[in-house]
């Protein structure tokens, strides 16, 4: 067996796992929810739910990896005994599902960059360009293609391993990503909406906050910094013990928290300049921004850069949702990378064709009663598997795991009885809340 890969700086470590947080999830999700929810007051909120839930459980996830050197499953049954490696087994399977999706999506985005670069919104109204997004998906072919082309690109980063694959790509793509999001953030500043855009995301309007709102704050925070699968857990596997990981996990989470808040400010300031409806949902990146797109003055150059930036954060997450599957066929199947990396790639490349194929050919097929095959597998996900596999997490790290041994990773020690409280108590019992509103008890 060949020594086990690692990170070659911290740097690099933060990078990927900023990166495997930045996702679809902060550019589309997050100003979404924000204008449904009420702005600002929602927006304290989230960041409420960053600070108390997400962090402590970012720290445990991190924290198991380093110590047991190994996939979720592998992780999970050392760290917390045998019974628990059931939890890393639903990661493991998390990946399989979220990644064969996410990779659908992705490719729009990808399809979507290729019409900006060839100048393919250019003069069209809002009726056309949605128009344009239904016969997208209605195509088989064109969905398959791009579903194809993302995965594609998946593969080649993971094959490369931890340091000369992830590590050397996301130092690559995720400045890249801060680039293309500041550029746009000074064309939204510096459009008449901006007043309107600011206004519509700080505004706090404490009124609209319902226990809906909360759950759905803290259920955000937690796919947001991609927790719940072992991602996190199997990123932190190839961590130095020399890095302090608390401070690692708080430079995370405040870069993934300020890209959110960056993302709605270019978002809602070009929706109001070009009086389009903030809180349009699914649609709001591939219908409503490419109106405005189609009427800015170098709007095919912007449309290019954001349907980038876009393919770009979802790039960085897709490839940490393929090294949790990756991980676990090296470390405990042995497996050589290449055959887990090609292998498995392809196996979810499989997967994700009912999902592609579930806005044309498969538009009948239901898991849930009026959802796509595609919704479906994001609805389990997020609202299920995600949860309990958070819940098993915070367990083992607050209960399972010796608190001496614990108190080990961390650098200052003055910190850890915060951090050994919040997984203890406040993190399952926020958990278990989740997962009630989710299956409709409450909220
Ligand atoms: N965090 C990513 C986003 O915001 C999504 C993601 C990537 C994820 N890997 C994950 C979510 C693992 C949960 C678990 O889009």
């Amino acid at each position: 067996m060949p020594p086990r890969d690692h990170w070659s700086s911290r740097l690099g470590f933060v990078l990927a796992a900023a990166g495997s947080a930045i996702g679809l999830g902060n550019v589309w999700k997050f100003p979404y929810i924000t204008g449904v929810y009420g702005g600002g007051a929602f927006v304290l909120v989230y960041l409420a739910a960053v600070a108390l839930v997400g962090i402590p459980i970012l720290v445990a996830e991190i924290l198991i990896g380093r110590r047991a050197r190994k996939d979720p499953v592998g992780a999970m049954r050392a760290v917390g005994g045998r019974a628990w490696a059931g939890v890393g087994w639903l990661g493991v399977g998390a990946s399989f599902v979220i990644l064969s999706y996410y990779s659908v999506v992705a490719g729009w985005t990808l399809a979507y960059a290729a019409r900006a670069a060839s100048g393919g919104f250019t003069g069209l109204d809002a009726a056309a360009i949605s128009t344009l997004f239904d016969a997208f998906l209605a195509d088989p072919t064109r969905q398959l293609f791009w579903h194809a082309c993302f995965m594609a690109l998946v593969i080649a980063i993971v094959v490369g391993g931890v340091a000369k694959g992830l590590e050397r790509w996301n130092k690559v793509l995720m400045p890249a990503l801060v680039a293309i999001l500041l550029v746009l953030f000074v064309v939204a500043l510096r459009s008449p909406g901006a007043a309107a855009g600011f206004r519509f995301m700080f505004h706090a309007d404490f009124h609209k906050l319902t226990p809906k709102a909360w759950l759905e704050a803290l259920g955000h925070s937690f796919f947001t910094l991609s927790l719940g699968m072992g991602a996190m857990l199997t990123y932190g596997s190839y961590l130095s013990t020399k890095t302090d990981l608390l401070r690692s996990a708080v430079v995370i989470a405040v870069f993934d928290a300020l890209m959110a808040l960056v993302a709605g400010l270019v978002i809602f300031p070009i929706c109001f300049t070009f009086g389009l409806q903030p809180a349009a949902g699914p649609g709001l990146i591939f219908k409503t921004l490419p109106v405005a797109f189609a009427q800015m003055h170098g709007g095919s150059l912007f449309a290019l850069l954001f349907f980038l930036l876009l393919a770009f954060a979802a790039l960085t997450s897709a490839i940490s949702l393929l090294e949790v599957a990756v991980a676990y066929f090296v470390d405990e199947r042995g497996w050589p990378r290449p055959r887990a990396t090609l292998g498995m790639g392809g196996v979810i490349f499989l997967l994700g064709i009912p999902s592609a194929l579930s806005f044309s050919r498969l538009a009948h097929v239901h898991l849930y009663p009026g959802m796509t095959l595609f919704d479906s597998l994001d609805t389990l996900a997020t609202n299920y598997l995600l949860p309990i596999g958070g819940l098993g997490i915070a367990l083992v790290a607050g209960w399972r795991l010796a608190r001496p041994v614990a108190l080990e990773e961390f650098r200052d020690p003055r910190l850890f009885p915060y951090w050994h409280l919040a997984i203890r108590y406040l993190a399952p019992v926020a958990v278990v809340l989740i997962l009630l509103f989710k299956m409709g008890v409450v909220g």
